[in-house]
């Protein structure tokens, strides 16, 4: 490990470069906390729930006194939290009234290959033009032309809508679905193209974990306005960078200066005297969260946020923390006891803070403890029994170093110096086997393999860090790190994507395929 990684761990800016709002900012801790409202099955079939979701332009007011148009899932940005439940299949039909294409990926789902989501599975807005590719014409794409199109009769267009099937043959966890398009990806989810799915099963029922509406899905993620209201994003205003795309300053990532809790700035909430549990997602673009709760003189409440769950569902046992880190993608199910940490008998506030922000993105949400309420809730020593992969299970091993090469001038972000081409297959791993698989780093990749969950069992030849345990689906790889993951295929055969879930590295070709076989 060289010093740079210690010097590079500093701040969350080193994920990426902040894009400043030209909008005035709101005071924090004034708008009340939002919920993502259920989504709601249209129907059964086939002992299914069946949903439809519309992709839309819609206006909602996220800054005081602006609108905003965001590309949401039904309008809204987060889109409707799905509730279901393992072993009951979910398909979900979703119309694309957007005026560019898109793909939906369940990240977490166990899933088929064609309703996985991949880059190259479009669904396509009214007239678009395929023989033009993907791209707009030169237009938006991160990427365009780093990586490569490959062999166009791999790539799926489904014209104006498609069903996606998500039999859903896995533990409870916190899963989240978010647009994948190829080269497209960061602005895409920028614009609010994403939403929770959350999965239940009997096991989590029987535990006395703290439920309903102390049960609360927290999706982090920042961004840039405009003065009118609207997102700045560098593809949106090539004069940020020169050219289209967010090559140039925004090469390592877009950072914005806003921090949004479930599309709200900052906003805060109102709690009981009792156990929550929170659902923490990190889905920001680029930026990097260490989180910690303080109590209004500004001190570090130790212990305060005990893990319950990770990408992959519920740990042996509960493991507090006084800090914890999310990449980008990363889950982590915690649970807070405010009324161990209600001095007052109410009125106390505690603030979520996130020690890798700069200025104002230091602080991300606040607490009030507004009331007393009885609560039989509790956190037991023990929650699940997940299974352990032991290294002596692994069939195969295999290196994934994620670095920046510099050909033709060009940077480009790639998985052992190749960026991603369509119809490149890295790895042939066999149905229920278990590989070790290495992934390597030059900067910050958060490293995620669709459909195949893993285990961390090292960093850097030592143990893995106190958040690494259970079940992941993607791993916060750091400067000069080599993390090694026992990584089990089950599910299907077929072709499925690992990449860096900086999503602007991701469209900047930072991808590989493997196929289950
Ligand atoms: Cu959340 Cu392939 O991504
Ligand atoms: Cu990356």
């Amino acid at each position: 490990v060289s010093g740079a990684a210690a010097c590079r761990e500093l701040t969350a800016e080193t994920t990426g470069k902040v894009l400043t709002s030209r909008a005035p900012l709101p005071e924090p801790f004034q708008v009340p906390l939002p919920v993502p409202p259920a989504a709601r099955p249209a129907g059964q079939a086939d002992g299914a729930d069946v949903y439809e979701v519309e992709q839309r332009a819609a206006e909602l007011a996220i800054l005081p006194g602006l609108t905003t148009t965001v590309w949401g899932y039904d309008g809204i940005f987060p889109g409707p939290t799905f509730t279901a439940r393992a072993g009951r299949e979910v398909r979900v039909r979703v119309r694309n009234r957007l005026p560019v294409p898109t793909s939906t990926h369940l990240h977490g789902g166990v899933t088929p290959p064609d309703s996985d989501g991949h880059s190259t599975d479009l669904v396509l807005p009214p007239g678009w033009d395929v023989s033009r590719g993907n791209g707009e014409g030169g237009g938006h794409g991160a990427h365009g032309g780093h990586g490569g199109h490959g062999d166009m009769s791999l790539w799926r267009f489904h014209e104006q809508e498609r069903v996606y099937t998500y039999p859903l043959r896995q533990r409870a966890a916190t899963l989240w679905y978010h647009d994948h398009r190829m080269d497209f990806s960061a602005p895409q989810v920028w614009r609010g193209l994403a939403g929770f799915f959350l999965v239940g099963d009997e096991e989590e029922d029987a535990l006395p974990l703290p439920r309903g509406e102390r049960d609360i899905p927290l999706m982090l993620c920042d961004r840039a306005f405009e003065e009118d209201g609207s997102f700045r994003y560098p593809s949106l205003d090539p004069s940020l960078t020169g050219e289209p795309g967010v090559e140039g300053d925004y090469h390592n990532g877009v950072l914005g200066d806003v921090q949004l809790v479930n599309g709200a700035p900052w906003p805060v909430l109102e709690t009981a005297a009792a156990r929550y549990r929170f659902r923490l997602l990190n889905a920001a673009n680029a930026r990097r969260y260490t989180l910690a709760l303080q109590d209004a003189d500004g001190r570090r409440v130790p212990g305060a946020l005990v893990q319950i769950g990770s990408d992959g569902g519920l740990l042996a046992g509960p493991v507090a923390h006084d800090t914890l880190t999310l990449a980008p993608g990363e889950r982590y199910d915690v649970v807070i006891d405010f009324s161990a940490l209600d001095k007052n008998a109410g009125g106390t506030e505690l603030t979520l803070v996130n020690t890798l922000g700069e200025g104002g993105m230091r602080q991300v949400m606040r607490f009030r403890v507004t009331r007393r309420e009885p609560d039989d809730s509790r956190v037991p020593e023990t929650l699940s029994a997940p299974e352990r992969l032991r290294r002596g299970e692994a069939v195969a091993t295999r290196s994934f170093d994620f670095r920046l090469t510099h050909e033709d001038g060009h940077q480009k972000w790639t998985v052992n110096g190749r960026p991603y081409r369509v119809g490149d297959i890295w790895a042939r791993p066999a149905l229920d086997t278990v590989e070790l698989w290495t992934f390597s780093s030059d900067f910050h990749h958060p490293v995620h393999t669709h459909l195949a969950h893993f285990q961390v069992v090292s960093r850097n030849g030592r143990a893995p860090g106190p958040a690494d345990g259970g079940w992941k689906d993607t791993v916060d790889v750091r400067p000069y790190e080599v993390v090694e993951a026992l990584v089990k295929f089950s599910g299907y055969r077929g072709r499925y994507m690992m990449h860096c879930h900086n999503l602007e590295h991701e469209d900047m070709a930072m991808m590989a395929d493997f196929e289950i076989v």
